[in-house]
């Protein structure tokens, strides 16, 4: 998100401790790393090139401040994501690495000064370099034997990618045979596999006349196609191709001793290459050659993200070398993001699947970089009042307005962002945004939890947002486990008007008896006469439930398997547990620490103040009462599963002896045996445990006589807790 972006570059490196920096590296290594998996696995990027790159260099950064933290697990060692696993694993010959990047003017003539002086060059000796532009596609590796195309391979983490060869096969720009007398016996060519404009535009029109999800942007939709398991796919996506680098090659084979000069010959081979390479002379050079490609840009009809400067030499770039993952010889020089500045119309709340509400701008429309944007995404809550994840200001601290001139960035292709605002054109009526508290979708609270900036809808089981996945979760294994309710039926039966809550699942046989209903399901899509027996029977045995399973299955919040148990142990059922929820306060101004109630329940075994707070947000929400009290007038809860192998006391004989403090003996018995344990009255072999309180007299005696084991209350209460 751009607000981590904000966050990371705004505090200075050297500012930072040995702690912190530790901490950030993490932090920032795990949100590489997410964006990784989502850029290279599932072609579905969330940040813009800038923005990814920004986090990088920040990494980076506290790298080489803090040497300590580059471990084996480093980032800077690696490069893009680990292959997914549909596809065949290629590992390189030659490792597919990446490249530096720039931004600024200075930062190139940096980049060629620092080459002079790691060669030991005069500081105005003149060093060739190719200039070429940076196609935002995919990097592949093709691999030649005896000039036959014999394997194509994706880049996948660096050093092992995913076996694209049948599809690669299907790109009429790629030859399979590469005729020419040159050509050595082992050649690996790298490129880029990309998609033009005009045939995205039509891919995306296909799509859209097919009710499928459209592609973000050219980049997304070339690796999509590529990376299709059906080769026929792939075909039928005018994919193209660039060469402009190589791996392995046979001893001897390169056909020339300059970068240029294997370009050419590429050229002569039959391989496509980008007609705007040039060599150049100077920094001043590259500059120039920049800035005209820049201005092509937008007739090039591909998609590109900036200039590649390679050192022409291969002698010299092998002299240079490598640092870490990317070659000192070579430097991608970006073009800045694309920005523009527009009216904000409204700003409208989106509801997610699993009930974030998130703001999205709504824009005049306006065109950048040759794309007409209306929506910008405002991330969240904070973000519109100018805070960044850190709680620091952005943007000068300044909030969003309805009404408000902003400026938005397309960076990459991703959605556009709204990075900033005229302040001196805000209108004199527009209103600091006041972010709802009720979900738009079902009028349910929505609350955002303490340390979250995401503000989420608590009406989850009604919320038509949410609906399909609450119901998918409810119907799931751990939950009420219903044979024959997969997702697909469950968005079905949504559609359809037959279930909107969970409720609905068990009157649905009664309705579909009903003779005025309109369709009976056995005569609907998909179903049949004995699927639909099936279906109600599966229904109808689930009117008991383990209570546990209940209320996992209401989808609270911090809710899961675990946590259920863990409340359901304290107290006993969900009618008990929602009195407690309604009359807990949590911590405040009327009671500091929370109300006895909140304290009762924060004080129940492994349960912290998220869940506690989860469970209160729950339950005073109207709308879930009411879908709880439909839902127990269908289903009858009952005791606590327990699963006799896990628990420290399940399974186990115990015999409660002398007088308890904490508990009166019935209690203990209650919980012992809702752990799973068999409370005996007597002491014999048998026993596994004797519990012994004040005043214990003669079982305690017999206990030590046989050896049986002897726990005081604490140690009883620590041992059933661990269950
Ligand atoms: S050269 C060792 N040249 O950019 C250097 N890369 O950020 C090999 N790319 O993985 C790469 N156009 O996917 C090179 N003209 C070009 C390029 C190019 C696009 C991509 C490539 C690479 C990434 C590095």
């Amino acid at each position: 998100m751009a607000t981590d972006t904000a966050r990371t570059t705004e505090i200075d490196v050297a500012a930072l401790t040995a702690d912190e920096a530790a901490k950030e590296h993490a932090r920032l290594g795990e949100e590489i790393a997410g964006h990784d998996k989502r850029y290279y696995q599932d072609d579905a990027p969330t940040v813009s090139d800038a923005e990814y790159d920004a986090l990088r260099r920040r990494y980076e950064a506290i790298e080489d401040a803090f040497p300590e933290l580059k471990g084996m697990d480093s980032l800077s060692e690696k490069v893009g994501a680990a292959p997914s696993s549909k596809f065949a694993k290629i590992r390189h010959a030659v490792p597919m690495l990446s490249l530096g990047n720039a931004f600024a003017a200075e930062e190139v003539e940096e980049f060629v000064a620092r080459i002079r002086r790691f060669l030991g060059l005069a500081t105005d000796a003149e060093v060739a370099m190719t200039a070429e532009p940076k196609i935002d596609g995919l990097s592949c590796s093709l691999r030649y034997e005896e000039g036959r195309l014999i394997v194509a391979a994706t880049r996948g983490d660096g050093f092992e990618g995913e076996d694209v060869t049948q599809n690669v096969r299907t790109i009429s720009e790629v030859p399979q045979h590469l005729k020419a007398k040159d050509v050595p016996a082992v050649f690996e060519v790298r490129g880029e596999v990309y998609m033009g404009h005009t045939d995205f535009a039509a891919i995306n029109e296909r799509q859209k006349e097919a009710g499928k999800p459209l592609f973000a942007n050219p980049r997304n939709a070339a690796a999509g196609s590529l990376r299709q398991l059906d080769p026929k796919i792939t075909a039928s996506r005018p994919l193209r191709f660039f060469a402009y680098a190589w791996g392995e090659v046979s001893e001897g084979g390169l056909p020339a001793d300059t970068q240029s000069g294997v370009i050419t010959a590429f050229n002569r081979w039959g391989l496509p290459t980008n007609p705007l390479t040039v060599v150049c002379r100077t920094a001043e050079e590259l500059l120039a050659h920049y800035h005209s490609i820049e201005e092509q840009r937008a007739s090039l009809g591909y998609d590109i993200d900036g200039v590649v400067y390679k050192v022409d030499s291969l002698a010299l770039q092998r002299r240079l070398g490598f640092v870490s993952r990317s070659p000192r010889w070579a430097l991608a020089h970006k073009f800045p993001a694309q920005r523009a500045i527009t009216q904000l119309e409204r700003i409208e709340i989106q509801v997610g699947r699993t009930g974030a509400l998130t703001p999205v701008a709504k824009l005049t429309p306006i065109t950048v970089g040759g794309v007409v944007v209306s929506n910008a995404s405002l991330h969240n809550e904070d973000y519109i009042k100018g805070i960044g994840g850190g709680g620091e200001p952005i943007r000068g601290g300044i909030d969003i307005r309805e009404g408000d001139w902003v400026t938005i960035q397309r960076a990459g292709d991703v959605i556009p962002q709204v990075v900033g605002v005229e302040l001196e054109r805000r209108p004199a009526d527009a209103k600091p945004y006041e972010f709802p508290t009720l979900c738009p979708v079902c009028h349910s609270h929505a609350v955002r939890e303490d340390g979250e900036v995401v503000r989420r809808c608590t009406g989850g089981l009604i919320c038509a947002a949410q609906a399909v996945e609450r119901i998918r979760h409810f119907v799931s294994r751990d939950a009420f486990d219903i044979e024959g309710l997969g997702e697909k039926q469950v968005q079905a039966f949504y559609e359809w008007g037959l279930v909107k809550q969970p409720a609905d699942i068990f009157t649905l046989a009664a309705r579909d008896a009903d003779p005025a209903a309109l369709t009976r399901l056995k005569n609907r899509d998909g179903w049949g006469e004995t699927s639909a027996r099936n279906l109600f029977a599966a229904i109808e045995v689930r009117r008991q439930v383990p209570v546990n399973r209940f209320l996992y299955a209401l989808g609270i919040r911090h809710v899961g398997e675990t946590n259920a148990k863990r409340l359901l142990r304290h107290y006993g059922t969900i009618e008990a547990l929602r009195e407690a929820a309604l009359n807990a306060v949590p911590p405040g101004e009327e009671h500091p620490k929370g109300n006895e109630a909140w304290a009762e329940m924060v004080a129940t075994e492994g349960i912290g103040a998220v869940v506690a707070e989860a469970v209160v947000d729950f339950f005073a929400e109207p709308n879930n009462e009411a879908a709880v009290d439909a839902l127990l007038k269908e289903v009858t809860p009952e005791p606590l599963e327990v699963v006799a192998a896990s628990g420290a006391v399940a399974g186990k004989t115990v015999v409660f002896t002398g007088a308890l403090e904490k508990m009166t003996r019935d209690e203990a018995k209650a919980m012992a045996e809702r752990l799973g344990a068999k409370v005996a009255g007597s002491v014999s072999k048998k026993t596994d445990y004797v519990v012994a309180g004040a005043d214990a007299g003669s079982k305690l005696a017999k206990a030590r006589e046989l050896g049986v084991a002897v726990l005081s209350e604490d140690e009883w209460l620590e041992l059933a807790g661990a269950g």
